[in-house]
Parts: structure tokens; C-alpha cells; sequence
């Protein structure tokens, strides 16, 4: 019986280990997805302009450049140049697919959709001319447009091959820069997809070709160019960890701008590429990684938390990373400085003996002298060790660390991604506090609205706005921040079909101080009685309220908005009827169904909240009652399943103790060890233990009492040997 008692409690503690661990799991994946405002945008409305493509068409706008307060957008067969004040078209250049090259596409089994001339490559090279790249049906071409003496781009001359400076299809992701009259691209150079390189056409430098170890299969991102380097971000299938299965790896590559390329080895091939592995991860002891990177922002001054004055700006970039296509829907943004990507390529290199051996650090002794990552512009005469070396060492052994060592924010969600990202960079908010506010696009037509407050290296995300663009549900395909004056700035939202411009911030809608506060928004503060863009007004965002705000109102008044985007109040909460939502298609997302409004009419409109079931922001303080509910019952919970355990681990204690002081010969504690060690005597005597019917028998306790009774005094001992004779018994 006592034997039973211990096994079950043995069980149930490893029970309570899993419920644990469990819950520490759904801990830091299981966050409430609460942003202090959500609202829509309504066609129609004054401060919301649209720039529409041709409506039956996939138009693939990508933005390729923008200047004061106009912007080049490539488009199919043709490049508009838009007003970003109000989304006009100045201008458009006209480029189609030539004729032959469309049907040789036809042929190839191509749609005819894809046949077609998709602009990806735009780039003033100086103030007259505009070099253009396009797909061209599959055979990419480019040119060069002059200004005229009207001030119009027109193509006279010869049009230049375009492989490898332009993908050949306009999905393929890809990406140019054009710096120190040097044309940089990274892009795929040839028809299937499988020549990946990144290209200087000019000197024509490239990298190695079909060398998995410099490129496997990448999709680039985004480049930038600073002092004597360029960068380029991407993400590809991981060579270093091909023994583990397959995976995707975020990677920051670079290159000198003044590599001349090597000499008999290495050849017209870079002599200073180089990348490492981005570290976007969920901090802990198994890291969770987002590791596939989709966009970045520029290369620009700002800081991953407020600070109070330009001293503690950095070079820095954020990015949007998600986890891989095919697993758990996860997203999250991270922030990476300049400083550490330079650190991380003057630190060791990765490197593997052989194809069967591990990636491991390459020591200190095998690395050549000087360190492979000084720019030179004497890389023909690099000896043959280094350039061997180089060759073969691509990858640096360190990942970049984000900043802060977590993500900015983080979002799960089992219908939507993060796609793009941008930033305004170092917004006053008063207090002398600058945040650096993020706009991150999704695959289901929103822009969430974000900033870190976290004013220590701990990060504290708030979730500002959660702004519903593309009632389509279109995927977001770039995010541009236009700030001329304080008139004009904008929020640029692209889809591949439409160009809405909205409001950086709705700071107006809120009618009372408390709700201005409460928005946390560093763009707003309580000036005059109202809530404006302003810094000189009443703003608190560590906590979002204010004594200076006066007496909380009474609960309950809510003032329905009045204004052009609407707040989003669900009309049917609890319940999904799909039906019902089809027929108002000006309702929230698809994702409603996992919301639920909490405390809803009771609290003011804008403390409402909904918990998204999918998740939760780690580090986002729960400000309403309604809010802590859900971690304080899962934390009663486990409370209780521990109380319980120990209450019951006493009485069993107490009643096995009662039985036990019955036979006091017998303390059962005792007697159990006993039992063990006679076993582990058996089997190391060399006898089959259980076949022996006598030590099965020993696990019965009417045998023991037997052989306790005639062994009086002296138990442990005699309890030792006694079954010993008693087996050699059973074998004479
Ligand atoms: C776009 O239009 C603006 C305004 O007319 C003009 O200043 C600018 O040069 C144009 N850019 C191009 C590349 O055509
Ligand atoms: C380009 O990137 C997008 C978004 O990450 C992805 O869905 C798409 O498959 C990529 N294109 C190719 C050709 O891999
Ligand atoms: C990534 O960062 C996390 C948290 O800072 C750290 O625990 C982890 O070891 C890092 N991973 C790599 C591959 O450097």
C-alpha cells in the first residue's frame, strides 16, 4: 500500500511538473493582443486619399523611389510618378513588354498576366538621368531616361540587358542600390531561379556562383549602403544547419564598395562578402526564433527606447521577422544597430572540417592575418590563403543581437502576419522623452501602431493602433512614412493594387484628457481641451493616465465617436455566425472570433478590451481589472493544484504514518529500502531475478512480516540476508 502511496505521489508530481512547465510555455506564448484603440478606415473620408491601380489587374506596385514630395512607384508596364501630398499622378512613364519577347514568354507556358513588363529597378543616377529595370516578359531589360527641356523623362538610345540587375519575374524578391555611381543588385540571374548572386555591374564583381555556402536559395529584403560597406538583408535555407533538417535563417550580408575582386583565385567575385545570422528571438532557455526576415526599414538615427536626448541615438534598422510559412503563424519586429552588425563580422567565422563535421567557430590560429573583414582596395593582391579562406569562410560565427535582446513586439495570430514595416524616427513626445513609433503592415489589410516604452533595457511594448486599411483584406506591400510639415505628413499604405495615404495619428477623436492619456500615443497630448498633436499638452505614456487629468469620469458615460475613422465596436461579441458577418462586411476582421470584449458597455469607449485568445505581448502591463483576470485564474489555478498537493501529501502521510505505527517493528520507510537493496543483491549475484519466485514474493508484505517476526531486534541485517538463504533454498 505504502508502495503505491509513493508511486502516486511520484505521479503526481510529475503532473504538476508538466502542468508547470505548460503553463510557463503558454506563458510566453499565449499574449493579449490589446491595443489601446482600434479603428477603420472608411472610404470617402477627407484625410484619406487613394491612388487605384487598374482594377482587374495585379498591378505588383512596388515603390521604388521617393524625393521630396514625390514618389516612383514601378507598376505594370509603367512608372507612375505620384504626388505623396495627395496622391495624384504627376506624371507616368510608359514602357511595355516588346512584342516578340511577350509571345517567346507565351510559349514558354507563362500566363500571359506574368508576360508582361513589371518596373522593379528604378534609380536617378543623377539629376537628369532615371536608369529603369523590368521584367519584361521574362527577358529583364533596362534603360536609361533623360530629362528634356520640359522637364519630361524620355528613352532615347540603346536599352541594356537586364539579367541579374532585375528579377525575371515580378514575385521574385529582390533589391538594388545605387550608390557612389555604382548599381548594386541582389536578385536571381537566370530564367528558373537558381543562379542567386548579389552584383556589381559596373567592375561586374559578383558572388561565388553556385556555391550554396555564400547563397542557398535567398529571398532578399532590403539593402543600404554606410561609409565603406554595403549591406544587404535576406533569408535563405541555413547550410550550418542542414544536419538538423531544413530551416530558413535571417542573414545581414556586406560587401566593400572599393573590391576589386581576386585575382586567379576568386576572380570578378567578391573578396569581401561576408554575412551572419540575425538573432530575432524570444529570450529564454530554449530561444524561441522568428526566423524568417520579410522587410526592413532604412538605415537611420533612432533608438530602440525613449530617450531623452540625441546623445543615445544610434545607425540603427528594424525589421519584420515571422516564423516559416508552414508552422504556428508568428510574427514579430526586432531592432538591430549598426555598431553591433560591425562587431559581429570582426568576430570569428563559422566554418566545418568537413562535409560530415559540425559548423563550428574557426580558431583564432587558422584565420588569416589581418582579419578578413578589413575593406582593401588592393583585393587582387590578396594571397592565395586568404582569398581560399574567404572563399570558403562566407559565414561569421556570431548572430546579431537585437536590441534589447527580445523583440519589440510580438504577435500570434492563426489569420494574419506582419509583411512591412516603417518608422518615424525620434517623434517628440514632451518630457524630453523621442520614441521611435512603428508601423507595421499585415497580410490581412491592417497597420498596427507600436512603441517600446521601456525606459531601463527591459522591453515594454504598448500597442497604440490597430487600424483596419484594406476592407479586402489585402496583404500590405510597403509602408511609407512622408513627413514635409507638420500639414502633410502621412502614413503611405501600398497594396498590390491600391495606395491609401491616412493620418499618422487620430489624436482628435479622443474627447477627454483621461482618453487622450490613456491612448499612450507620443504624437498626442491634452493641450487647450483637446487632444492634438502636440508635445506641450498632458501626456503620460509609462502609464497612461495623469493626475493632471483631474477625477477619473464616471464609468459608463461613453460618447459614441463622431469622427471620420470609426472605432471598431463589435456587434455580435460572443458568438461567430458567419452568416451574420457576411452580410456587414464593414465589421472588423476575420480574426474576431477569438475576441471577446470584456466589460463591455460598462467601461468607457476607449478602455475596452479585447483578449485575443492567440496570444499575449510579454511584457505589456495589464492597465483594467478585465485584463488581469485571465493570468490571475490561470495563476489561481496552479495555486490551488499545489495547495492541494501538499494538504493531500500530509493526510496520506498522516494515515500511512497511523497504519505504520500499527506494526512497529515495521517503519515502512525502512523496510522499503530493505527490499531494494535484497533486489539489487539478487541481480548482482548473477541470478535471474525475475524468474526467481522469491523475490517476486518479496514485494509482498505479508512475507516481510514473516520474516521480521523471526528475525526480532535485528531487522535491517536480517532482512538483508534472510531472502538470500532463502532463494539458495529454492536452488539446492
Ligand atoms: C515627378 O514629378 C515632380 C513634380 O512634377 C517632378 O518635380 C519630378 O522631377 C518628377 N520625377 C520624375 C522622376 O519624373
Ligand atoms: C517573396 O516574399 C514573399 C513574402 O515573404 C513570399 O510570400 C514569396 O513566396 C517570395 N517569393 C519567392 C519567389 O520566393
Ligand atoms: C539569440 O539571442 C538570445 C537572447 O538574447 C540568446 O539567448 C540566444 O543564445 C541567441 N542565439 C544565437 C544563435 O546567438
Amino acid at each position: 500500500m505504502e508502495n503505491n502511496y509513493l508511486a502516486s505521489s511520484k505521479h503526481v508530481c510529475v503532473v504538476l511538473i508538466f502542468l508547470i512547465s505548460h503553463f510557463v510555455t503558454i506563458n510566453s506564448w499565449q499574449y493579449k493582443w490589446n491595443p489601446n484603440s482600434y479603428s477603420s478606415v472608411q472610404d470617402g473620408q477627407k484625410s484619406i486619399m487613394y491612388f487605384r491601380g487598374k482594377a482587374h489587374e495585379n498591378d505588383y506596385f512596388k515603390v521604388i523611389h521617393s524625393e521630396d514630395d514625390w514618389m516612383l512607384v514601378g507598376a505594370r508596364n509603367v512608372v507612375h510618378n505620384i504626388s505623396l501630398t495627395d496622391l495624384k499622378q504627376f506624371d507616368e512613364i510608359k514602357w511595355p513588354a516588346d512584342e516578340s519577347d511577350i509571345n517567346v514568354c507565351i510559349r514558354k507556358q507563362k500566363p500571359k498576366e506574368e508576360c508582361q513588363n513589371y518596373i522593379r529597378v528604378l534609380v536617378p543616377k543623377n539629376p537628369m538621368d532615371l536608369f529603369v529595370c523590368g521584367t519584361n516578359a521574362f527577358r529583364p531589360r533596362c534603360r536609361t531616361y533623360r530629362k528634356n527641356s520640359e522637364g519630361k523623362y524620355e528613352f532615347k538610345g540603346k536599352e541594356e540587358e537586364g539579367i541579374a540587375k532585375c528579377p525575371f519575374d515580378p514575385k521574385q524578391n529582390s533589391t538594388s542600390i545605387y550608390v557612389d555611381d555604382k548599381f548594386y543588385s541582389a536578385t536571381v540571374a537566370d530564367f528558373s531561379a537558381r543562379d542567386p548572386l548579389i552584383l556589381e555591374s559596373d567592375k561586374f564583381i559578383r558572388s561565388e556562383q553556385y556555391d550554396s555556402k555564400w547563397l542557398n536559395e535567398p529571398n532578399f529584403v532590403s539593402s543600404f549602403a554606410k561609409e565603406d560597406k554595403v549591406f544587404f538583408f535576406f533569408r535563405e535555407t541555413a547550410i550550418e544547419n542542414i544536419n538538423c533538417g531544413k530551416a530558413t535563417f535571417s542573414r545581414v550580408a556586406r560587401i566593400c564598395k572599393e573590391d576589386q575582386g581576386g585575382n586567379v583565385l576568386l576572380p570578378n567575385t567578391w573578396t569581401s562578402f561576408f554575412k551572419a545570422r540575425l538573432n530575432c528571438s524570444i529570450p529564454g532557455n530554449m530561444p524561441f526564433y522568428f526566423n524568417e526576415i520579410q522587410s526592413t526599414t532604412s538605415l537611420e538615427e533612432g533608438s530602440y527606447r525613449p530617450v531623452p536626448n540625441s546623445r543615445d541615438r544610434h545607425d540603427m534598422i528594424y525589421g519584420v521577422f515571422t516564423t516559416s510559412e508552414n508552422s504556428i503563424p508568428g510574427s514579430a519586429i526586432c531592432a538591430f544597430s549598426h555598431e553591433d552588425i560591425i562587431n559581429t563580422f570582426q568576430g570569428q567565422f563559422k566554418g566545418q572540417e568537413s562535409a560530415l563535421h559540425n559548423w563550428l567557430a574557426v580558431p583564432e590560429e587558422k584565420v588569416p592575418v589581418p582579419h578578413p573583414q578589413e575593406c582593401s582596395r588592393h583585393s587582387k593582391d590578396l594571397p592565395d590563403m586568404t582569398l581560399d579562406f574567404i572563399k570558403t569562410h562566407p559565414l561569421m560565427d556570431k548572430a546579431v543581437p537585437a536590441r534589447g535582446g527580445a523583440p519589440i513586439l510580438v504577435h500570434t495570430s492563426f489569420t494574419s502576419r506582419f509583411t512591412q514595416i516603417a518608422v518615424d524616427w525620434q517623434v517628440n513626445s514632451g518630457k524630453g522623452r523621442y520614441y521611435d513609433i512603428i508601423f507595421v503592415g499585415t497580410n490581412d489589410g491592417r497597420v498596427i501602431k507600436t512603441i517600446n516604452k521601456g525606459e531601463t533595457s527591459k522591453i515594454e511594448t504598448v500597442i497604440i493602433e490597430d487600424i483596419l486599411v484594406f476592407h479586402d483584406h489585402s496583404p500590405i506591400t510597403n509602408l511609407k512614412v512622408y513627413k514635409k510639415n507638420s500639414l502633410t505628413e502621412k502614413l503611405v499604405v501600398m497594396s498590390s493594387k491600391d495606395i491609401v495615404s491616412i493620418p499618422l495619428h487620430r489624436c482628435h477623436e479622443k474627447t477627454s484628457c483621461h482618453a487622450c492619456v490613456a491612448l499612450q500615443d507620443p504624437y498626442c497630448s491634452w493641450i487647450e481641451n483637446k487632444c492634438a498633436n502636440s508635445e506641450r499638452g498632458i501626456q503620460n505614456i509609462q502609464e497612461g493616465k495623469d493626475d493632471d487629468c483631474g477625477p477619473a469620469p464616471p464609468m459608463g458615460v461613453s460618447k459614441p465617436p463622431t469622427t471620420t475613422i470609426r472605432h471598431f465596436v463589435p456587434q455580435k461579441p460572443l458568438v461567430c455566425n458567419c452568416e451574420d458577418q457576411e452580410k456587414k462586411p464593414k465589421t472588423y476582421p476575420i480574426d474576431i472570433p477569438s475576441r471577446v470584449p470584456v466589460n463591455y458597455p460598462e467601461m468607457p469607449e476607449e478602455n475596452q478590451n479585447f483578449i485575443d485568445e492567440g496570444g499575449r505581448v510579454e511584457e505589456i502591463k495589464d492597465r483594467t481589472e478585465s485584463n488581469v483576470t485571465a493570468s490571475t485564474m490561470a495563476i489561481s489555478v496552479v495555486v490551488s493544484i499545489v495547495l492541494s498537493l501538499v494538504i493531500g501529501f500530509l493526510i496520506g502521510y498522516k494515515v500511512s504514518s497511523c497504519r505504520g505505527s500499527r506494526n512497529i517493528d515495521t517503519p515502512h520507510l525502512d523496510r522499503n529500502i530493505a527490499i531494494q537493496k535484497t533486489k539489487n543483491r539478487l541481480s548482482s549475484t548473477g541470478e535471474n531475478v525475475y524468474f526467481n519466485p522469491e523475490t517476486v514474493n518479496l514485494q509482498k508484505p505479508n512475507i516481510n512480516y514473516v520474516v521480521n517476526v523471526t528475525n526480532q531486534g535485528k531487522l535491517n541485517s536480517s532482512v538483508e540476508t534472510k531472502p538470500v538463504h532463502k532463494s539458495n533454498k529454492v536452488y539446492l
